[in-house]
C-alpha cells in the first residue's frame, strides 16, 4: 500500500476510534447511573425498581437503539485499536521523530492496547455473566413479574446474588476491581487524546479537556467499583 494511502487510513482509523471511545464515555456514565440502583438497601423496594428499569431498558425502542450502537462501538473500537497497536509497533522506532517512551509519553498511552485487552476480557466476562443471562437465560433463573404482569428474568437477584455469592463473590468484586484499574488508566491517557483525534484541539480548551479526561478516569471507574465491594460487605443479605 502507498505510504500515503496507510497514512490516510491509519488517520481514518484514529479517528473513528476517538469518535466510538467518546461515545462508550456517555455510555458509561449512562451505565454508571443506572447501576448506582444497585446500593439502595433492599427494604427500600431495591428489586422492584432496579428490575423495572432493566424491562424499561431492555424494551425501549430509543434505548434498543443506544444499545446496537454500543455493541457496535465496542466492536469497532477493540478492532480498530488492535489494528492501530499492531501498525504503530511495525513502524517504531521510524513513525516517530524523536520518540523517548520514557519521556515523553506516559505509563498509559504507551500500554492503550494492553489495557484495551483486558477491558475486552472483562466485557466478554461482564456480558456472558448479565447481559447473557438477561437475553438468554435458562429457564430455571428465578423470574421477577413486573408491574404489568410480565415474566422476566430477575437481574436484581442475580446481580446481587453474583457479589453475595460465599464462595466467589468477593474474587469477583477484585476481579471487577482490577479491570476498573485498567479501565481508569485507559481513560486517562484516552478521554483527552479522543478530543485531540476528532480535531478539538485549541490552547483555550486543550487543559480544561485534560483535567476533565483526569477527573472522569478517576471517578466513574472508581464509582463502578465501590457497587461490588458495596453488595459484598454492606448491603443486607438476599
Ligand atoms: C459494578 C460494575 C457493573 C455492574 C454491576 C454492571 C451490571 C450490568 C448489568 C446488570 C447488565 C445487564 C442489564 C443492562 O443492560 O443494564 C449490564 C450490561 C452491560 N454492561 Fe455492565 N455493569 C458494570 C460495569 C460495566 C462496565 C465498566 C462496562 C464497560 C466497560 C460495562 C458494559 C456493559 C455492557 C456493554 C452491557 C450491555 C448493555 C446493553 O445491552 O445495552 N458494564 N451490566
Amino acid at each position: 500500500m502507498a505510504k500515503s494511502a496507510l497514512l490516510k487510513s491509519s488517520l481514518a482509523k484514529k479517528y473513528w476510534m476517538a469518535f466510538t471511545g467518546l461515545f462508550l464515555c456517555l455510555f458509561l456514565i449512562g451505565h454508571l447511573l443506572g447501576n448506582l440502583q444497585l446500593l439502595i438497601p433492599v427494604s427500600e423496594g431495591a428489586r422492584d425498581q432496579f428490575n423495572e428499569y432493566a424491562l424499561f431498558m431492555a424494551t425501549n425502542p430509543a434505548v434498543k437503539i443506544l444499545s446496537y450502537l454500543t455493541y457496535i462501538s465496542i466492536l469497532f473500537h477493540a478492532i480498530d485499536g488492535i489494528w492501530l497497536t499492531i501498525t504503530n509497533r511495525r513502524a517504531r522506532p521510524q513513525g516517530y521523530v524523536s520518540f523517548k517512551p520514557s519521556t515523553n509519553t506516559i505509563w498509559a498511552s504507551r500500554n492503550m492496547g494492553v489495557l484495551g485487552t483486558i477491558i475486552l476480557a472483562f466485557i466478554a466476562v461482564h456480558l456472558y455473566q448479565f447481559w447473557g443471562q438477561l437475553k438468554f437465560g435458562s429457564l430455571d433463573d428465578s423470574l421477577y413479574t413486573t408491574a404489568n404482569d410480565q415474566e422476566v428474568t430477575d437481574l436484581y437477584t442475580l446481580t446481587i446474588q453474583t457479589f453475595q455469592d460465599p464462595q466467589y463473590g468477593l474474587i469477583w468484586a477484585i476481579i471487577y476491581g482490577f479491570s476498573m484499574l485498567a479501565i481508569g488508566f485507559h481513560l486517562y491517557h484516552g478521554f483527552s487524546s479522543g478530543f485531540q483525534s476528532l480535531g478539538v484541539n485549541h490552547p483555550k480548551y486543550n487543559g480544561f479537556i485534560r483535567k476533565l479526561g483526569y477527573a472522569f478516569a478517576i471517578l466513574v471507574p472508581l464509582a463502578f467499583a465501590v457497587i461490588p465491594f458495596y453488595i459484598y460487605f454492606i448491603l443486607e443479605k438476599i
